[in-house]
């Protein structure tokens, strides 16, 4: 087999956004345009000539196709072991646990998240770094640097690999493993969880449980871990089969794209305890009899209960959280003595945090939460130490939190989403509240004083890198937060998101509705921004 050094159309130069570069099909489609970006990443990362690499994706379209260039690319060069999934599946979280298991020089993973798949929709690449994270800014902005120089990369001309079969073959001097997505995942679920414990719930025959993988990567996982090695009845994991369009279906496990699932949970014959993930397994959503659990308050009990979890038995050494998260974490590190970090939005932000073992579990508002066991948010280990919580404790979803809710305060929250704004109109909105900002603290709206109102900003603790710009805070007595920050991840126009949190000391106040609860708040940040007649939007587009 011949290397082949092919030239490629010079492109701008693709600046990955915080998950990757993301992009529709098409584009990755045009001859070159994945090339470039895979041959930046070799250039970038010197180690990998000679190293080892993990490969794999979410299934999506253009999943295949894309491993068997990369594969062709990396033998052409010079890497010289690649690790893939059977099938090209590999979720993130089972990524980032096979590059630190395997001491790998990194990853490629192939996913655009929660974003629909298919030839009209989204396609996405990443590189992870050998702590199993996603690559840092540094990192990215080196590998975008060396897509706007490079005119050409580096292929083997050879036929596609059988990416089905488990076992090993050559592609010219590198040898390809094709190994079991999930084995490695699942043993370290196991030895972090009590299986025995959740397996007496399922036996006891009472408790009912859907796991929904969305059509999207979990499928192979929650299948082998739940109803395999757990012993729930077949039939727990719903959706279990990942389909290149995910069923037509939008991967995002929240109350407004997991509608069905939702439903199950509604009522006297409700679900127990239900629990979806997206697209490439990272982010989770959790629910009990009809009960929905913020990921705000998810973080914050698990954090409050880890003893229960035999691979957090000993204790957690810190939480941190995004900025726009809620402080119910805060409340928790606080009465366990331990440090409570506050970070940007973004998973690679905990990545240092977690290497020097100053914090043990993170978590973001949008359904993201993790732990040191990897270096990625992690959907399916969520729903698992839930599962170990209700097994340990021997009570609903609903008695748990509300008990959590009394013993700490309730930290009502909501996220209000406006999609597709007119860029100019949102950027105006932003300029507009940052100019509010000197004169806000103080300023009184009904019952809400502010307290503070800044644009955070990040020193990070271990190397000192700052980040700014990072969101509009606006804080008022007693606890209560309106935060609005610009999505990074959008892929049209541009979404405003408005994280809103209201803190309720008095138990006797912890059943109102949520948005009944939070309706002065909300009224109060679509005021302050304008949101109205800046953007033309009486009402956001996705509540969660
Ligand atoms: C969104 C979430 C953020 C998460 C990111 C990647 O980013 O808000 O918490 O880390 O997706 O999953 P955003 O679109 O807000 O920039
Ligand atoms: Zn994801």
């Amino acid at each position: 087999m011949d290397a082949k050094i092919v030239a490629t159309r010079p492109f701008d130069g693709q600046r990955p956004g915080t998950s990757g570069l993301r992009k529709k099909v098409k584009v990755f489609r045009q001859p070159g345009y994945l090339e470039n970006f895979v041959q930046a990443i070799f250039d970038t990362r010197a180690d990998l000539e000679g190293g080892m690499l993990v490969l794999g994706g979410d299934g999506r379209y253009y999943n295949r196709q894309a491993i068997q260039v990369i594969l062709r690319m990396a033998a052409a060069n010079g890497v010289s072991e690649v690790l893939v999934g059977r099938g090209g599946i590999l979720s993130t979280p089972a990524t980032s646990c096979i590059i630190r298991k395997y001491r790998t020089q990194g990853g490629i993973i192939l996913s655009a998240s929660h974003n629909p798949g298919g030839p009209d929709e989204d396609f996405g690449i990443k590189f992870n770094t050998p702590n199993g994270g996603p690559a840092p800014e540094t990192v990215t902005e080196a590998i975008y640097a060396r897509t706007g120089e490079i005119d050409n990369y580096r292929t083997l001309e050879a036929a596609d690999l059988d990416l089905d079969r488990l076992g090993e073959v050559k592609l010219g001097d590198t040898r390809v493993k094709i190994i079991d997505p999930v084995a490695d995942y699942a043993d370290l679920m196991e030895s972090l969880f009590d299986f025995t414990a959740m397996r007496r719930l399922f036996d006891s025959g009472a408790f009912k449980m859907r796991f929904d993988a969305m059509h999207a990567v979990t499928g192979p996982y929650a299948r082998e871990i739940l109803e395999n090695r757990i012993g729930a009845t077949p039939g727990t994991v719903m959706n279990g089969e990942p389909l290149e369009d995910f069923g037509k279906g939008h991967p995002d496990p929240n109350l407004a794209h997991a509608k069905e699932l939702v439903a199950m949970t509604k009522g006297e014959n409700g679900l127990d305890f239900a629990a979806a993930s997206d697209g490439d397994g990272d982010r989770n959503m959790v629910l009990g009899k009809d009960f929905f659990v913020t990921p705000s308050d998810s973080l914050a009990v698990l954090a409050a209960n880890a003893q229960h979890a035999p691979g957090y038995k000993d204790g957690i050494a810190g939480i941190a959280r995004s900025m726009p998260t809620s402080q119910a974490a805060d409340r928790v590190a606080e009465a366990l003595g331990i440090p409570c970090f506050e970070t940007p939005t973004g998973w690679k932000f905990f990545g240092n945090l977690l290497d020097a073992g100053r914090i043990t579990l993170c978590g973001e508002e949008s359904f993201g939460t993790g732990s040191d066991h990897v270096r990625e948010k992690d959907g399916l280990w969520a729903v698992l130490f839930w599962l170990n919580l209700l097994a340990a404790r021997k009570q609903s979803v609903a008695e748990i939190v509300k008990e959590h809710w009394q013993g700490f305060g309730r930290n009502y929250y909501t996220r209000h989403d406006y999609e597709a704004v007119e860029p100019q109109a949102a950027g105006d909105l932003m300029d507009h509240l940052h100019r509010l900002l000197p004169d806000l603290p103080g300023t009184k709206f009904g019952n809400y004083q502010v307290e503070y109102a800044d644009d955070f900003a990040y020193t990070d603790p271990i190397d000192g890198s700052r980040s700014e710009g990072q969101g509009v805070r606006v804080g008022f007595q007693g606890g209560s937060r309106i935060i609005y920050r610009l999505s990074g991840t959008g892929t049209e126009g541009a979404t405003l998101r408005v994280y809103l949190e209201f803190f309720e000391a008095d138990a006797a106040r912890h059943d109102q509705e949520t948005q009944e609860a939070m309706r002065p708040l909300i009224l109060i940040a679509r005021e302050l921004a304008q949101i109205e007649t800046r953007t033309g939007r009486t009402e956001p587009n996705v509540i969660t």
